[in-house]
This record gives structure tokens, C-alpha cells and sequence, in this order.
């Protein structure tokens, strides 16, 4: 087995893969072990916590939070990419007393949408993965996550039923707009300014569970487990805007959804 290889290889280069951004769970994705440090976090420090307690999976969280473990609880799957922007507090310069500018993020920030030119060159196919910058310790409920193992771990995804490879497309349909507040996909919702597409959306829908999903003003994802009945269909036009990290896909419009959804697998034939 490749596994009984690597195991017997002499352990002169630890390795280390980034698995993209993760979702945290209330009750934890990696339940090993746990580091707490919010002024000297860094990628290496919780590497080396978790490989010395003999686990092959760790996560930074919220800047200063390291998790390790063996494996995934179910619920924790690839999030945007774009989620995990926070500094890891150990690689960021101590602030100095002539600075008067404020940090630059904040948790609840929004990433700032990225360079073009860099959006444009980046890959399109991994949209829930990986650009590795070990300077990143995750976000808010968002595990920047390493392991040993070239392979991604395994992802329990929340119950759903089995579903053929790709989602039919059910047209452009009308955000909800009323004083309610409610939106036309209820279910979990993403955003990614440089890396939304029709698969991510799909992906981290069905992850969540919900097998109808809907892509919005170019960078909004929102799942459901059905359209809301005050959701009309509109003319295609109206869905006009690229996806943020595919400019040959459409991803609704202004208060307009590209909707999307997951067939069983015993429709198709
Ligand atoms: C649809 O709109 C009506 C009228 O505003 C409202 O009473 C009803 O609750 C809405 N239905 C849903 C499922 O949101």
C-alpha cells in the first residue's frame, strides 16, 4: 500500500499539503487536540503541536486557534477559498507606536475583491481549494487546513440523497425582495469576490445539504431545499453577470438567481 511506503520512508522531509478552507463545526471538525494562541500562531507552530502528538490533519482557526486530528466530523467540508483571510498573529509584525492606521481586517470583514489580473491567470477548476499561503490562519468558523497526506481527507457532508454528477439548470428566477427579509434560497448562503462558480456553489450546497441552489450578482451562493413560491421566473437576460472566478459562466444578476439544481440519481436515465 502506498500508505505502508511512505510510512517506511526515512522521515527526513515532513510533508506538508494545504487542503483549502474548511468549515468548522459548533462541536469541531478535528477533535485530537487543541492550541490556543492568539499573539504567536502560525501554520508552523500548530504543524508542530499536532505532528508531535502523532496526528496527520491540523486547522488554524480565527487567527489563533490550531485543531488537530486523524479525520473530519462530519459537517466540516471545503468552504470558499476566499473565507480564510485571517492573519496568522505569530507572522504579523508586532504593530509599532508611530502607526495610527487601524488593522486592516476585521472577522467580520468581507475580503477586499482581489487583483484582476491575478483573478484572471488563477486556476478555475479547484474553486473551494487551495492557494496555499501559510501566512493565512483560517477566519471566522473557517479552518485554514494541512495534513500529511497529498489527498485531501475524507468529507461527511450533511444527509442528502444520492445525486447524479452535475445539476440541471432551471433558469433565472427573482430574488425575494419584501419587507420580510426572506430570500428566494433560505438554506446556507457563500460568497466569494474572486472564486464563485456554478460547481463551487453546487459543491458547497449539497455539502450543506440542500440540493437547489442559487448563484447572485456575480459572487453569491445560496442553497435551499426549494424554491420559495414568491420566486418567479424571469426572462434569461436578466441573469447576466459572470461568475467571480469563471467570466464564461453566468451567476444571476441584481436580485436575480441562476438556479440550479441536484437530481436524484434514479431520474436520470
Ligand atoms: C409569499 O408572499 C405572501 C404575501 O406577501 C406571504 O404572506 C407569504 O408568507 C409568502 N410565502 C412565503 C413562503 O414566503
Amino acid at each position: 500500500m502506498q500508505r505502508l511506503t511512505l510510512a517506511l520512508a526515512p522521515a527526513a522531509a515532513l510533508a506538508q499539503t494545504y487542503y483549502g478552507c474548511y468549515t468548522e463545526i459548533p462541536a469541531r471538525a478535528l477533535t485530537g487536540s487543541s492550541l490556543i494562541d492568539y499573539e504567536g500562531m502560525t501554520i508552523a507552530v500548530c504543524e508542530t503541536h499536532c505532528t508531535g502528538l502523532g496526528f496527520d490533519i491540523w486547522g488554524v482557526e480565527y487567527g489563533g486557534e490550531c485543531y488537530c486530528g486523524n479525520a473530519l466530523a462530519q459537517g466540516s467540508f471545503p468552504a470558499f477559498s476566499t473565507d480564510c483571510t485571517m492573519p496568522c498573529p505569530g507572522d504579523t509584525p508586532p504593530t509599532t507606536t508611530t502607526t495610527t492606521e487601524p488593522p486592516t481586517e476585521t472577522p467580520t470583514d468581507i475580503p477586499a475583491p482581489a487583483d484582476p489580473a491575478r483573478a484572471k491567470t488563477k486556476r478555475r477548476t479547484t474553486l473551494l481549494n487551495p492557494r496555499a499561503d501559510t501566512t493565512i490562519c483560517g477566519g471566522p468558523n473557517r479552518l485554514s487546513l494541512y495534513g500529511t497526506s497529498p489527498d485531501p481527507p475524507t468529507v461527511t457532508p450533511y444527509p442528502h440523497p444520492a445525486v447524479g454528477p452535475t445539476p440541471s439548470y432551471l433558469g433565472c428566477w427573482t430574488e425575494l425582495t419584501d419587507a420580510l427579509g426572506l430570500r428566494t434560497l433560505p438554506g446556507a448562503s457563500g460568497f466569494s469576490p474572486t472564486d464563485m462558480t456554478v460547481a463551487g456553489c453546487g459543491s458547497y450546497c449539497l455539502n450543506n445539504g440542500f440540493e437547489v441552489f442559487g448563484l447572485e450578482y456575480g459572487a453569491e451562493c445560496y442553497c435551499g431545499a426549494e424554491l420559495n413560491v414568491n420566486s418567479t421566473s424571469v426572462a434569461e437576460a436578466e441573469c447576466g453577470m459572470a461568475c467571480s472566478g469563471a467570466a464564461e459562466e453566468v451567476c444571476g444578476g441584481s436580485n436575480r438567481l441562476s438556479v440550479w439544481e441536484w437530481v436524484a440519481e434514479t431520474e436520470e436515465k
